[in-house]
């Protein structure tokens, strides 16, 4: 099956099993607490994916690790967790050997992260590595430093994970992709949020907008993915969810 087959088969999964299930699999318990902590204790509420987001990727998990023993998610950017929470659900579900590995550039979130993550009894599903993201993957890269959660990093190929979540700095997505793939097995996927950047992206390309850093980051990022899959090291196709999922899946 090639990934605009996969894609659409997930589009009639969320119909068939109703728009019901997937629009009503909203947020449990632990993401609504997280969900009005995030607003109580912060001012970037809309950072969070949300419950169509959430529920996608937690499906998405499910779906293309059908065939895998066990699942390896890498994510890029936690904020609060909420997608963290979704990932791991999915790791959960997938049992034992499965994982989400999250790295975060403020610790000061911390407190939320891990409240969150043991509210939702993910806590063996779940690690997080608080730092920044590209220095993080390149010690993984070069198997350098201790990652909890992780296989012997010095015993294995380096490609240890499924599918990577990209949701960082929007400047550096083309640093996080170049860093993602050699981490990635053959077959995984990325998965790079906000890649339509609230319209930006339309406006600076109908050039009525002056480009702002991260929207030039995205642009760059879509440039890239576009030349990586007429190159065919990868098939890629955007999904109009929420701020727009890239969805890439790695051929070579
Ligand atoms: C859009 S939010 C992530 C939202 C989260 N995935 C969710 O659904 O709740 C982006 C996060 O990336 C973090 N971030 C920004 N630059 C980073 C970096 N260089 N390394 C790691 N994390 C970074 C920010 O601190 C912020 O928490």
């Amino acid at each position: 099956m090639d990934l605009e087959e996969f894609v659409h088969s997930l589009n009639e999964k969320v119909l068939l099993d109703g728009a019901d299930s997937f629009f009503s699999e909203k947020e449990n318990a632990t993401l609504q607490w997280l969900v009005r902590q995030t607003h109580v204790r912060t001012n970037h509420a809309k950072m969070l994916v949300g419950p169509d987001e959430g529920a996608f990727l937690k499906l998405f998990v499910r779906e293309s690790s059908k065939g895998l023993s066990s699942v390896r998610i890498l994510e890029l950017g936690t904020f609060t967790g909420y997608s963290l929470v979704c990932l791991a659900s999915a790791a959960r579900e997938k049992g034992q050997g499965s994982s989400v590995m999250a790295l975060e550039i403020n610790d000061e979130l911390k407190y939320l992260i891990d409240s969150a993550v043991t509210k939702a009894g993910l806590g063996h599903f779940a690690t997080v590595k608080f730092g920044d993201a590209k220095t993080l993957m390149h010690s993984m890269m070069y198997k350098c430093g201790s990652f909890d959660g992780l296989p012997d990093l010095s015993a294995s190929s380096g490609e240890i994970f499924d599918v990577i979540f990209i949701d960082a700095n929007k400047r550096e997505y083309v640093d996080y992709y170049n860093l993602a793939m050699p981490l990635l097995k053959k077959g995984g996927f990325i998965l790079a949020d906000n890649v339509l950047w609230y319209g930006k992206i339309a406006a600076a390309e109908s050039g009525s907008q002056k480009l702002d850093p991260q929207t030039k980051g995205i642009m760059e990022f879509d440039a890239l993915v576009r030349k990586e899959t007429e190159k065919g090291a990868v098939e890629s196709t955007l999904l109009n969810i929420r701020d727009g999922l890239y969805i890439i899946r790695k051929i070579s």
